[in-house]
């Protein structure tokens, strides 16, 4: 007898490579978003130092659903009943848009490096945090079995927020980790890894004072990544061509609009916003543009002004 084993790249290939873009793996996570029932769905870029932040206010993850969903490759959602994604019964029922179970490493794509951040929204509103950090680019060496990575994964008692000390802490765990993998194969790839970790210098505790609507501080709850440094093709994907109509609507629409512009349902005023996303570009320091504001996208008037329209159910 003898068994299939999975090669650390596996992870690799099916998110990073395959996935078509930033944009892309955006609106992979605003899915997540949606299907973890959140409200508002936002992202943060700081351009001074390539931070990048996505937040939601869903149900989050307690720490048994972190390994067990988001650990877990193939997570099945649609077709095992027994593990089907939790659910926010205060809420309409959503169609849920996960399906393959892979959606989230496309998260790979935005940066190198993330520390992910989740609470579970529990009846008491008091369940602990779940902490971990993922450095993308170690699933890229060769000749390493995915069992081999240890991924630091901490909890933080109910309300409490780790610190940067905690974050260096899990960082230096990881190298730890690298390290005995990158002497065994060959050390020039450590050189990239080890540059990317020395960049990861955060504080989850200020980045929390930053948007108070999207904290995970008390009674909180939702998924926070916090991704750094964002990759440089990000900005590219913002500006877009910006030789043509600038910002209007007869100008070209920038990648980034085009795949995360009509998230939610602008045209009728009937249907209810389930969830609300929002792209905060922080040019400078005192500059911040939103780039997905839903003025910029079709309104009533304009959907009433089409040519034509269909009208229609879906089934299952
Ligand atoms: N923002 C989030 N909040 C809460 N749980 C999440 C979040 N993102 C992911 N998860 C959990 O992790 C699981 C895996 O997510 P992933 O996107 O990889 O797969 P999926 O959404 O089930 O399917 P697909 O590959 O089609 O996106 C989800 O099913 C969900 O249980
Ligand atoms: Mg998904």
């Amino acid at each position: 007898m003898a068994k299939f084993r999975t090669r650390a790249r596996t992870l690799d290939m099916l998110g990073r490579q395959q996935i078509a873009g930033i944009p892309t793996a955006i609106s992979e996570l605003f899915k997540n978003a949606h299907d973890a029932y959140a409200d508002h769905v936002e992202i943060d870029y700081y351009r001074s130092d390539g931070l990048f932040l996505l937040r939601d206010d869903g149900v989050g993850m307690s720490q048994e659903d972190f390994t067990t969903r988001w650990l877990t490759l193939g997570t099945e959602s649609k077709f095992d009943l027994k593990r089907k994604p939790p659910r926010d019964l205060s809420k309409t029922k959503r169609p849920m848009l996960g399906e393959k179970g892979i959606g989230r490493l496309a998260i790979a794509t935005i940066g190198p490096q993330v520390l992910v951040l989740t609470r579970a929204k529990s009846e008491n509103g008091a369940s602990d945090l779940t902490v971990a950090f993922i450095n993308w680019s170690i699933f890229e060496l060769p000749g390493v079995d995915l069992d081999e990575i240890d991924i630091p994964i901490r909890t933080f008692s109910s309300g409490s927020i780790p610190s940067a000390q905690d974050v260096a802490d899990m960082v230096h765990e990881f190298r730890v980790n690298a390290k005995n993998i990158g002497n065994r194969i060959e050390k020039n790839w450590l050189n990239k890894i080890e540059e990317e970790l020395d960049r990861f210098i955060v504080d989850p505790q200020e980045i929390d004072l930053y948007n108070r609507k999207l904290s995970l501080k008390g009674k909180c709850h939702g998924t926070h990544f916090i991704i750094k440094p964002a990759n440089q093709l990000l900005m590219d994907d913002i500006d877009g061509d910006n030789t043509k109509g600038k910002g209007s609507r007869v100008g070209k629409a920038t990648p980034l609009k085009k795949a995360l512009l009509g998230f939610s349902d602008t045209m009728n005023p009937a249907s209810k916003n389930l969830i609300k996303t929002s792209f905060r570009d922080h040019k400078k320091e005192q500059l911040e543009v939103e780039l997905i504001a839903e003025d910029d996208f079709f309104n009533h008037d304009e959907f009433l002004r089409a040519d034509h329209r269909f009208s229609g159910d879906f089934d299952n």
